[in-house]
């Protein structure tokens, strides 16, 4: 053997040791992390009343809301992830009753927030029983969903009233899109997947700005689709990108790619990638702050909730991309699922009211919400742990 190949030969080796043991790393941290999870939701779940769903937590008191707020979902959701992986029965226990809890929500159609409610919790219930019961109301509410569809705007409808917009869209609307292509790929109804095409045909057209980041709200006439207005509800400014917002629209269009492999999709979920990992204000530990053009970073709060859902997209996004992007999109990912599971964004067992993550922030121009636990921080951090653990493992 010449000397050159006797170099290559030893790289190799070291190559495959050293991916192994990083394997073996993250394997261990989401192990870990699903065990700290189960304490702690064990711990929540005795807290939690029984007509309610925890919201968040707030000096020292448990917040809740009744179950036709968005957030319902994601605690049944985040419950039947959790038992997935440690099977403990008193966590299943309380998923079956949460979900019972919610059900009511398969017939709700005042606002666009469904998907959220009805499949983060029903989705994952179904995916791990194969409960028939489970299918028929994930079907009831794309359907309940879609009467919200406007012809004239080619869009759901988000909001029917709220501030001084008319006929509101926002960027979170395109996560309600999943429950409509599952639904429709089966047993619903084909048209359920041409609203959620449509309107996705449609955000891209309206939402985006030329470095592919996304307005939070666009106003529409509902007859004619003429464009009113291109605001912020939640953001910093209506020009700004307000960081969740930019994680719905990473994960919705890299959503819309895996149900339909149409190639448009898939590259706007690139273009949004790359506005959000390659953005100046994204901190070493990739958690961004909570709108990426706040003028006073570093000195805001952050948003641990934006992380998780943008963790959990990029993993995806890597299973549709190949050599550097792949690679960026997933140690990107794996970079925010570890600072997430540090001391810095993590509770301790027993603490911030049983949730796993604190640091989020829901509506900083609300003046609610701000650096606090959330429950769908915790959701979609439980997501990307598990996508992490299923595809790259
Ligand atoms: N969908 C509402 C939010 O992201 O705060």
């Amino acid at each position: 053997m010449t000397l050159h190949k006797i170099t290559i030969a030893a790289f190799s080796v070291l190559s495959i040791a050293f991916h192994s043991q990083n394997k073996k790393q993250m394997a261990r941290l989401i192990q870990n992390e699903f065990e700290f999870a189960e304490k702690q939701y064990k711990f929540l779940l005795k807290t939690v009343p029984q007509d309610k769903m925890p919201q968040s937590y707030k000096d020292g008191k448990l917040i809740t809301k009744d179950i036709s707020w968005w957030y319902s979902g994601f605690y049944p959701g985040s419950l039947w992830m959790i038992y997935e992986q440690t099977k403990n029965p008193e966590i299943k226990k309380e998923a079956e009753r949460t979900l019972e809890l919610i059900e009511p929500n398969k017939t709700f159609t005042r606002d666009h927030d469904l998907g959220f409610m009805m499949f983060c919790s029903f989705g994952n219930a179904y995916r791990i029983t194969k409960d028939p019961k489970y299918k028929d109301i994930i079907l009831t509410s794309a359907e309940s969903l879609s009467t919200r569809f406007r012809s004239g705007m080619q869009a759901i409808l988000s909001w029917d009233k709220m501030a001084d917009f008319k006929s509101p869209v926002i960027i979170d609307n395109m996560m309600n899109l999943e429950m409509l292509n599952w639904a429709s790929q089966n047993g619903g109804n084909k048209k359920l997947s041409e609203i959620a095409v449509a309107h996705a045909n449609t955000t891209m057209k309206n939402h985006f700005r030329p470095d592919y980041s996304s307005y939070h709200v666009i106003d529409y006439d509902v007859n004619t689709g003429e464009v009113l207005g291109k605001k912020t509800f939640q953001g910093y400014s209506d020009s700004s990108a307000w960081a969740r917002g930019q994680g719905w629209a990473l994960y919705g269009f890299t959503m819309m790619y895996r149900f339909t492999k149409d190639e448009k999709y898939l590259i706007q979920a690139q273009h949004i990638a790359n506005f959000i990992l390659n953005n100046p204000t994204l901190p070493k530990d990739k958690i961004p702050y909570w709108d990426f053009n706040d003028p006073k970073i570093p000195n805001v709060p952050k948003d641990a909730s934006a992380a998780g859902i943008i963790a959990s997209a990029l993993l995806e996004l890597g299973q549709y991309s190949k050599g550097n992007e792949k690679k960026n999109y997933v140690d990107s990912a794996k970079q925010m699922l570890i600072s997430l599971s540090s001391e810095k964004y993590q509770a301790k067992v027993g603490e911030n009211g049983g949730f796993l993550l604190m640091h989020s922030t829901g509506g900083l121009p609300l003046n609610s919400e701000i650096d606090v636990p959330l429950i769908y921080a915790d959701y979609y951090f439980l997501e990307a742990l598990k996508r992490y653990k299923d595809w790259y493992l």
